[in-house]
């Protein structure tokens, strides 16, 4: 096993360590990353722990805000035997109050186009599903048919609409599903087989750890049909704005799925992963790199083997107001799914178009230009992208000695402030933005006071 971190830190950029277990001391305790030994002051000099965390010379705290921050890159963690065979994020299932209008406002304002759905024409009693696609993204929609569905009608009263299932592709259903309960998953629907004359599609469900949203296992083996068996086609070509829109937004696929939590509960939820999907960590930030003047947060991101299904999951830390965690929790009614964040070989260009199309984004102050200007020109990094494209189209930019991120976020897409989308695009970067946290956060407070829950 490896471990990796990115050290880039205020005034400069301390280098790439790459340790490995054999020549490195022994943490005392294992699930302790860099971000706790820095919150305990304890991080030595290129000293990574053999339990895969590393810590970096860090002599003082990061300074947040002022400059780069100290990330950690990890790989780690108890599932190391473990491989469930996901090959990747298969699609995200919304619960909604009327699939057909959530439908259309995706297809809308994010250029997605009608792919398959489900309902009473089909022979779907209970549910009714729309699902969309843009490239390799595929979100689905469902409302359900009956007044007294208690699972529907509970979950909308509670969160609103919102993410239900974050479905994993998986090499074998029964494996994944057998595997994640017998450690401890919560079974919610065992293995079914779906037919029809386009062939086979295997589907089970189980609750993440956390509570409330589930993971979908979907196994696919020469299916020729349109997203699964007893799904009806639909041309795209026959809906209007696909027709006669603005061009749509390029996408590659889902990048990571957010996670927000109790305070106090992300370590759980993160060894939750390790424990029963056979997930490790792979990054990390603590509430003194995250934190504005009225908040502060930590993040650990957990992914598979292949790297493929990136989790982070986020907890609030004491501050002084309401964080966004806080708020999101509030509206959502508990833990669950904060954004989805799609990726895109051309986030200029695709941010051009969706803005056309009405996308609503955040809003980043110009100062943030000047400031990255001053840094990209310190650290000497040139992009390959026009700085003045970035600004015009308001995006946010990342960055270490291997590579770079563009991103940015949208606003709530729905009245309650929960889910939004964050799209961007990856140049040799394998973070989440760390350095763009305080500006982003503080953004978001803007709207949070705005809506009277700052
Ligand atoms: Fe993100």
């Amino acid at each position: 096993m490896e471990a990796w971190i990115v050290g880039v830190r205020t005034g400069g950029v301390l280098g790439l360590t790459r340790g490995s277990h054999a020549s490195v001391p022994r943490c005392d305790e294992r699930r302790r990353d860099v971000s706790a030994v820095q919150r305990a002051g304890r991080a030595r000099a290129g000293v990574a722990c053999r339990c895969g965390s590393v810590g970096k010379e860090m002599s003082e705290p990061a300074s947040p805000g002022a400059g780069l921050m100290d990330v950690s890159f990890e790989k780690s963690g108890a599932g190391d035997a473990l491989d469930l065979g996901i090959l990747g994020f298969d699609h995200v299932e919304f619960w909604v109050g009327n699939a057909m209008q959530s439908a259309t406002y995706f297809v809308a304002r994010f250029g997605f186009e009608p792919y398959a759905e489900t309902g009473l024409q089909t022979g779907s009693r209970k549910v009714m599903t729309r699902v969309l696609r843009r490239n390799n993204v595929l979100i689905s929609f469902s409302s359900a048919l009956e007044p007294h569905d208690e699972l529907f009608r509970e979950q909308l009263a509670r969160s609103g609409d919102g993410v239900k299932s974050v479905a994993f592709s998986v090499r074998d259903c029964a494996h994944a599903f057998d595997a994640a309960v017998q450690r401890g998953a919560k079974p919610v629907q065992p293995v079914r087989t779906l037919k029809d004359e386009n062939g086979v599609v295997k589907v089970a469900i189980i609750e993440a750890g956390y509570g409330g949203t589930w993971h979908t296992f979907v196994e696919r083996h020469a299916f020729t049909g349109s997203f699964m068996p007893g799904f009806r086609a639909m041309n795209p070509h026959e809906e209007p704005l696909v027709k006669y829109g603005a061009p749509p937004p390029e996408f590659e696929v889902i990048d990571h799925c957010v996670c927000n939590v109790f305070e106090g509960d992300m370590e759980e939820a993160a060894e939750w992963y390790i424990r029963t999907l056979g997930f490790q960590r792979f990054w990390s930030v603590d509430d003194k790199q995250i934190l504005t003047e009225y908040s502060a947060m930590r993040s650990v991101v957990v992914t598979d083997p292949t790297e493929k299904v990136k989790l982070p999951l986020n907890e609030s830390a004491k501050g002084k107001r309401k964080s966004q965690i806080e708020e999101f929790l509030d509206y959502f009614g508990g833990p669950g799914i904060q954004h989805i964040a799609i990726r895109t070989g051309d986030i200029v260009n695709a941010v051009a178009a969706l803005r056309k199309r009405g996308v609503d984004f955040i809003s980043v102050p110009d100062t943030y230009y000047e400031d990255l200007r001053a840094r990209l020109e310190q650290y000497g990094v040139s992009l390959r992208e026009n700085l003045d494209d970035i600004q015009e189209q308001g995006l946010l930019v990342d960055f270490d000695e291997r590579g770079y991120l563009l991103q940015i976020f949208t606003r709530p897409l729905q009245p309650r402030p929960t889910l939004f989308l964050e799209i961007l695009q990856r140049r040799s970067h394998e973070g989440f933005g760390v350095n763009n946290f305080k500006t982003l956060f503080e953004a978001i407070e803007r709207d949070q006071a705005l809506r009277g829950n700052l």
